[in-house]
């Protein structure tokens, strides 16, 4: 029919965190090429412009925003979410999909460990920023990109920054469990807003994934492994489902992978521990912002 774009994402805008490379600029160049507005994030701006052309040529779609953040840092993301909030009237889905795996510890800016503070407290802190205007584009979707490796983790409450005992895989299973647990919460919480929140497994992609602070035997062990790995698009494909799919309306509250809904590990079901890291984190973020 003339002049009604046949786009299924047209009139809609995405935000993906960590849309520089791997999987996140892979689910920006999907959801663009279905007509969607996207914002994209990364550390540096020179790369975040570049990954916008390239996500923009790919995808046919010259509506791709860069949005430079470093999110480590709590004003990184406050700064980020004001940006969004001032560039988008309406935002139908947030994909949290920044994230990464460092093999030594580093505390940012704000005194938290690293890996806990990008791959969780980020995430808790920009959805909770980009809430109202989420629940304002109702039926909006929050999609959180967790991994696997969740069921492997273990949260210590008792050493949540990793200050006794650090090891690379030791900070990145609890932070993605973290991202269930944070993900089946906010669930509970939007129940009756309009807002879903899912989770989801990749698979094993040949991304960047671990590159800037690899763990030992990772050169030798990559190369040896990186042919049977999924492509980035292949990688992307359950957040795109999840971000666009008229198959998951309403679906909220579950983990995906495969674009399938899947069990999480029984530790992600603690409801206990769930409510006890959310208020954990908000007790973290409190003083950069009220949530
Ligand atoms: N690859 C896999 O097999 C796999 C499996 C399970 C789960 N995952 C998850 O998938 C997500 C994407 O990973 P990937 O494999 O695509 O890795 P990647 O290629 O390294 O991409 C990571 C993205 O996160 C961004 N990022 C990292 N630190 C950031 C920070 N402090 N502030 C803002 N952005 C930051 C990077 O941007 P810049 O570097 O430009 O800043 C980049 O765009 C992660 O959450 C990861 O845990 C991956």
């Amino acid at each position: 029919m003339a002049g009604i774009s046949t786009d299924p994402m047209a009139g809609r805008t995405v935000l993906v965190t960590g849309g520089t490379g791997g999987i996140g600029k892979a689910t920006a160049t999907g959801l663009a090429a279905m007509g969607a507005r996207v914002g994209i994030t990364g550390r540096d701006i020179a790369r975040t412009r570049a990954a916008t052309a390239d996500v923009a040529a790919a995808s046919g779609n010259p509506v791709v925003d860069p949005f430079p953040a470093d999110m480590s840092s709590q004003a990184g993301v406050r700064r980020l979410a004001g940006e969004v909030l001032a560039a988008y009237p309406r935002l139908d889905v947030l994909v949290n999909n920044a994230g990464a795996f460092w093999a030594t510890r580093r505390v940012t800016a704000d005194g938290l460990e690293h890996t806990f503070a990008v791959n969780h407290l980020a995430p808790f802190l920009l959805t909770a920023l980009l809430l109202d205007r989420l629940k304002a584009s109702a039926r909006a979707r929050i999609v959180t990109m967790a991994s696997g490796a969740h069921a492997t983790g273990k949260i210590d409450f008792g050493d949540l920054q990793g200050e006794r005992r650090y090891s690379g895989q030791r900070a990145y299973s609890p932070s993605k469990l973290a991202n269930i647990l944070f993900t089946y919460e906010l669930a509970r919480r939007l129940a009756g807003t309009g807002v879903t929140a899912t989770v989801l497994h990749p698979g094993v992609a040949r991304t960047g994934f671990a590159a800037e602070n690899p763990p030992p035997m990772w050169k030798v062990f990559l190369p040896l492994i990186r042919p049977f790995l999924k492509t980035p698009d292949q990688g992307a494909a359950t957040s795109i489902y999840l971000a666009c799919s008229p198959d998951v309306e309403g679906v909220t509250g579950t983990y995906f992978a495969g674009c399938k809904p899947k069990t999480s590990s029984p530790s992600s079901y603690d409801t206990a521990a769930a409510a006890r890291l959310w208020q954990i984190s908000l007790d973290l973020v409190a003083p950069t912002a009220s949530v």
